[in-house]
């Protein structure tokens, strides 16, 4: 057996004359022992037939999600069970239909529902390469995480000569293989993660609470999961996501609760909820009325306990190996606040944000990040979607393990 055996390959083929080449790179993936399923359009089965693909991956061949025969609903099952998704070749018009989360075949619903690596290795006439709408599409899925595989120059099917030729199978292959042998980051190691705006009731039905979305929050876990590690998620949010252990909670008191009890059994932890820092102070169990007598109505605040700092003061008393990571939120002087934060809270790293861009931080998709080291430095990730910025901080933080 090959050092590919035990891995599951699902391999989509759309209609582009280099469809005939993926039959090879189905024996390459064969011949190192995976299971390989191939999900071919109706369009490349013009170019290679669905025998063909049966016999080489010894495995039944999906083209139509409705012709199934055992329908479970099928693009779910395919898509839960595999550990990466090659597309190849993937032309202009499938690359277009990912990018804008269109599933009107069950290869593209498959690649929409795939939670997993995905390398898309792009063919096609050489105008259509260049063409803008096809490079922005192809930049949009590169800063949403996935892996592409770039074209080569070289003589095309349509005779001319140019760029938009399959890649050497060996590069997809060699690719694959390296997502799927490389020693995971985090295997083995436990992670917890919190996220969202703490909720600080005022009383039985009004609450203070701020943006937080819980996505960065997610991402880290997604991300953590995917590098191997057994994750614990506190959050405010309602997340349904049984890869994790979910931990429920609303105010900064239940957060603290919860990231204490499990701090010990923690190799990493993500401050990444935005924790209130005041509560209010007489908290009403019944629902407030309004009064006759006055417009005002006068809450007094007090402080919130500093999760982080707490966290950080315990592994220093009990000399715990855990790394801590901070996450801060500024609306204005970015870097010198930050620098502030990492000294007063005593954590490893910290993660600063800038909230007065309406395009990252609070809510958006995407995030630009600083990471401050505690030897003083500091680093800037790129805007990328927060699974990218995810995976560019798990990186940062297990380069020298
Ligand atoms: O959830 P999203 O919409 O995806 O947005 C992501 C984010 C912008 C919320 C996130 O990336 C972020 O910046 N989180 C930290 C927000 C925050 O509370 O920042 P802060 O500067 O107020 O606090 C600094 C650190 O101390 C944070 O790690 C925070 O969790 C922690 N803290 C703060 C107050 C408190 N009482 N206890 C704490 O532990």
């Amino acid at each position: 057996m090959g050092n590919l055996a035990d891995k599951k390959i699902l391999i989509g083929i759309t209609g582009g004359i280099a469809a005939y080449k993926i039959c090879e790179l189905i024996r390459m993936f064969k011949r190192n022992g995976a299971d390989v399923t191939v999900i071919p359009t109706e369009n490349a089965l013009n170019f290679v037939t669905k025998l063909t693909l049966q016999t080489l991956s010894q495995n039944n061949v999906y083209v139509n999600e409705f012709e199934i025969p055992d329908y479970k609903p099928e693009h779910i099952a395919l898509s839960d069970s595999a550990d990466i998704m090659v597309i190849a070749p993937a032309t202009a018009n499938t690359i277009s239909k990912l990018a804008n989360g269109i599933c009107d075949n069950l290869l593209t619903s498959v690649a929409c529902a795939f939670k997993k690596p995905v390398f898309i290795a792009p063919a096609m006439n050489t105008n259509m390469w260049d063409n803008p709408i096809i490079k922005e599409n192809i930049s949009k899925l590169k800063s949403l995480g996935y892996n592409i595989i770039e074209p080569e120059s070289g003589f095309l099917a349509c005779g001319t000569e140019g760029n938009g030729r399959l890649c050497e199978l060996s590069k997809i292959y060699d690719a694959a293989e390296k997502e799927l042998t490389q020693k995971k980051k985090l295997a083995g190691k436990k992670v917890l993660i919190t996220s969202g705006g703490t909720i600080e009731e005022i009383d039985c039905v009004r609450y203070i609470s701020n943006y937080s979305s819980g996505k960065m929050g997610y991402a880290l876990a997604n991300e953590a999961y995917e590098s191997g590690a057994k994750v614990s998620l506190v959050t405010t949010k309602v997340v349904t996501d049984n890869r994790f252990n979910i931990i429920n909670v609303k105010s900064a008191e239940d957060m603290l609760n919860a990231v204490k009890n499990n701090l010990e059994y923690q190799d990493i932890v993500f401050m990444a909820a935005a924790v209130a820092d005041f509560k209010v102070k007489n908290q009403q169990t019944q629902k407030i009325k309004k009064s006759e007598k006055t417009d005002e109505l006068t809450l007094t605040l007090v402080k919130n306990p500093d999760i982080l700092k707490t966290i950080c003061e315990i592994k220093k008393e009990k000399n715990l190996k855990t790394k801590i990571i901070g996450f801060c939120a500024e609306s204005e002087n970015l870097l010198n606040n930050a620098k502030e934060k990492i000294s007063k809270k005593g954590c490893d790293y910290l993660i600063a944000n800038d909230i007065s861009r309406a395009d990252i931080g609070f809510g958006s998709d995407d995030n630009e990040v600083t990471i401050l080291y505690k030897n003083g430095t500091a680093e800037t990730l790129e805007k990328a979607s927060k699974s990218v910025i995810a995976k560019e901080i798990i990186g940062r933080i297990t380069k020298d393990e």
